[in-house]
């Protein structure tokens, strides 16, 4: 991500938030990606493509379910700071906020900060970008919002508002996104966004707890079977995108916590030997052989501070739910 260019035009009205810029990644980029993971051992494929647009609006499922306390306990967390939230991010800031789904928590925050210079959602899907762009247009006819059509974890140049010169860039990065990421790629992530948020820029970051594993696998395995659809609907994703002919029934969803890592790791699990076309070529699965979707890592508050300081980043403040279960840290360049 590199700094907005100089100089804000004039302020220009403006309605309806411009088309998102794009900067995804090309099919055969996504291709060869995929094709190393999936020819790995253990086989795995990279987790943005959980979030197409039928994952997106399941994985919006997944935050109202009473198993998945994360959101619901992050957003109580904002809401019960909002305040010392926003006097920490101050006046005009450019609001951006990477894999930014639905914006639902971001709402919160633009209810209350002053002034912001403009919100840049960022998402690899792009038609729900575009209607939550649309949709939080609506509710707030006087905010810039800027959408960008990216991988979060690749440099994009920031938009730049038009109407009002930001004082400061500050990344929005809830739900523990940041979990997703294993350690070092996590540390290369907030390096980042630290060098995007240039000079008195800010992050805002959400990063859920270690806890008693039961509590941290019944989020990610619920009774309703939300998340296993979430799953699921990965290899639906490749079917589309790239021919593939994945058979959904074949695989099932599991959510393992390993207490080594401090982490979940979501895999689909093949029920059966089996044989798989992908792009051209024959993927071959064992009976009960693994595929990796995803890693979500839990901290503690502690070593997320030394993690975030190794990036750059100084901690501000750090705030908690009673129960211990989230956090969200804001934290400064310099
Ligand atoms: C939005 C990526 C942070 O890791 O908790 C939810 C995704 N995966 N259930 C998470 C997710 C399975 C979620 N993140």
């Amino acid at each position: 991500m590199a700094a907005p260019r100089r100089r804000p035009r004039e302020p220009v009205e403006e309605q309806a938030p411009a088309p998102p810029a794009a900067s995804a990644h090309s099919h055969d980029a996504d291709l060869a990606e995929l094709l190393a993971g999936l020819r790995a051992r253990p086989k795995h494929v990279p987790s943005r493509f959980l979030y197409d647009a039928a994952g997106s609006v399941l994985f919006d499922r997944i935050c109202e379910l009473p198993e998945y306390y994360p959101t619901r306990t992050e957003t109580a967390i904002l809401r019960e700071n909002l305040g010392a939230i926003v006097a920490s991010i101050g006046e005009r800031a450019l609001l951006v906020e990477p894999g930014s789904g639905s914006s639902t928590k971001t709402r919160l925050l633009l209810e209350a900060l002053p002034a912001p210079a403009a919100y840049v959602p960022v998402d690899i899907s792009r038609e729900h970008l575009s209607c939550a762009a649309a949709q939080l247009a609506v509710e707030h006819p006087g905010l810039e919002i800027l959408p960008v059509y990216a991988d979060f974890t690749r440099t994009f140049p920031l938009p730049l508002p038009r109407r009002r010169a930001p004082a400061r860039i500050v990344f929005f990065f809830p739900g523990s996104t940041i979990g997703n990421f294993e350690r070092d790629a996590a540390v290369r992530l907030l390096g980042q966004l630290r060098e995007a948020a240039g000079r008195r820029g800010g992050l805002l970051v959400g990063v859920d707890l270690v806890k008693a594993p039961e509590v941290i696998e019944r989020a990610y395995d619920d009774a309703a079977g939300v998340t296993a659809a979430f799953n699921l609907n990965l290899l639906a994703h490749l079917n589309r995108r790239f021919g593939a002919d994945f058979d959904l029934a074949a695989f099932r969803h599991r959510a393992a916590w390993d207490p080594r890592h401090e982490r979940i790791e979501m895999q689909l699990v093949s029920v059966r030997a089996q044989a798989v076309r992908f792009a051209g070529t024959t993927l071959r699965f064992e009976a009960g052989e693994p595929l990796r979707t995803e890693y979500c890592h839990k901290y503690r508050i502690a070593d997320f501070g030394v993690l975030a300081r190794s990036a750059g980043w100084s901690s501000v403040d750090v705030w908690t739910d009673a129960a211990r279960l989230f956090s969200v840290h804001y934290l400064v360049g310099d």
